[in-house]
């Protein structure tokens, strides 16, 4: 079985209950208690002085609730939320027409924010510094620069990536709110809204499985309740146990720290390959045949909070847990 659990770009697979599991309100989001206080008062203050809230950088790893929080924002703040993400503002004049078509007050939510071109985010300097453009039309002898006063707005920024964000980019956001893996308990409530989301009945215990097995991650645990669903309603059950929750995780390759098959190979390939590293992590996916970017963004992050990889100025190196973990004989 070669099922992902993690990716970076995922399609949800259910855009209808994508939609109701995603909380409305600060209220009903849960956990990431920090940033959850913060930004209440933060929306509280702008809604005081009426002004729109700070433009603010939202970053961390894939399925932690970014895309849910810039709603969340636009909804608390009782404004309008266009979105778009980097890559597809090609050229000055995409973001020009973005930009342009907005109320005042509006929330503009970039996802991916860290692949906008240098060309458009020139355009974006001076639209979130002063709400205006600075825009140059026409060709060689008739090309001129032209202003378009913006209304006030508020650019929710969302990056996997942080440190690819370029520093007067990163500067011109006056919040930054960095997401955190959830723990457990966290994952347990946002489990058991899911399963009432999805009228399903689960016991305490398979919640508490699947929080432990979901990399601190809430779009995993919605992940596998909905898997854990699918092998209770073909067993002819109406409800999760326990039983079945193992059972469905364990076909699903999912170990009991949440690792898959890929972070078993990025493990194996560090402890036998190369003999625990240090080693690069260009090399690593060389080896494994995946993707940099993926084991930077996804596997790398999680590996490191569980303490199984750390990373040193020559390269990623094993922990000594990891060789228990992953039954590897030192030598
Ligand atoms: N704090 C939270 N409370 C409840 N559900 C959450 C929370 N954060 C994320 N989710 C759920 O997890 C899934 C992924 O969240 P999303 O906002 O798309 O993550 P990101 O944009 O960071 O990749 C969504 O279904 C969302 O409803
Ligand atoms: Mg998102």
């Amino acid at each position: 079985m070669d099922e992902r659990l993690v990716d970076e770009h995922e399609l949800d697979e259910d855009m209808q209950s994508e939609l109701s599991l995603r909380p409305d309100t600060l209220n009903q989001y849960i956990g990431q208690h920090n940033i959850k206080s913060n930004l209440d008062i933060f929306i509280k203050a702008a809604k005081l002085r009426e002004e729109p809230l700070d433009h603010c950088l939202l970053y961390g790893p894939p399925g932690l609730g970014k895309t849910t929080l810039a709603h969340i924002i636009s909804n608390e703040m009782g404004v309008n939320l266009r979105t778009a993400s980097g890559p597809s503002i090609e050229r000055p004049g995409d973001l020009a027409a973005i930009l342009s078509a907005l109320q005042p007050g509006d929330v503009l939510f970039i996802d991916e924010i860290h692949r906008l071109s240098r060309v458009v985010e020139e355009v974006l300097y001076p639209a979130m510094e002063d709400f205006f453009l600075d825009i140059v039309v026409g060709k060689g002898e008739e090309a001129r620069s032209i202003r378009i006063d913006l209304p006030p707005f508020t650019l929710v920024g969302a990056t996997t990536r942080v440190g690819s964000l370029s520093a007067p980019l990163r500067d011109r956001f006056g919040v930054h709110l960095r997401l955190e893996y959830y723990d457990d308990k966290s994952l347990e409530q946002i489990i058991e809204r899911t399963a009432e989301v999805f009228n399903v009945d689960i016991d305490s215990q398979s919640t508490n499985e699947l929080s432990k097995r979901s990399r601190g991650t809430p779009r995993i645990a919605n992940r596998l309740l909905r898997r854990v669903r699918d092998f209770a309603q073909v067993e002819g059950s109406h409800a999760i146990t326990i039983k079945t929750t193992k059972h469905a995780l364990d076909l699903l390759q999912v170990d009991r720290e949440g690792l898959d098959h890929i972070d078993y190979k990025i493990m194996q390939c560090i402890l036998n390959n190369y003999k625990g590293g240090p080693v690069g992590l260009d090399a690593i996916a060389a080896t494994i045949g995946e993707e940099r970017i993926t084991l930077e963004d996804v596997y790398e992050p999680y590996l490191i909070q569980k303490g199984f990889i750390e990373r040193t100025p020559r390269g990623r190196k094993a922990t000594a847990i990891s060789y228990d973990h992953f039954e590897v004989k030192k030598d």
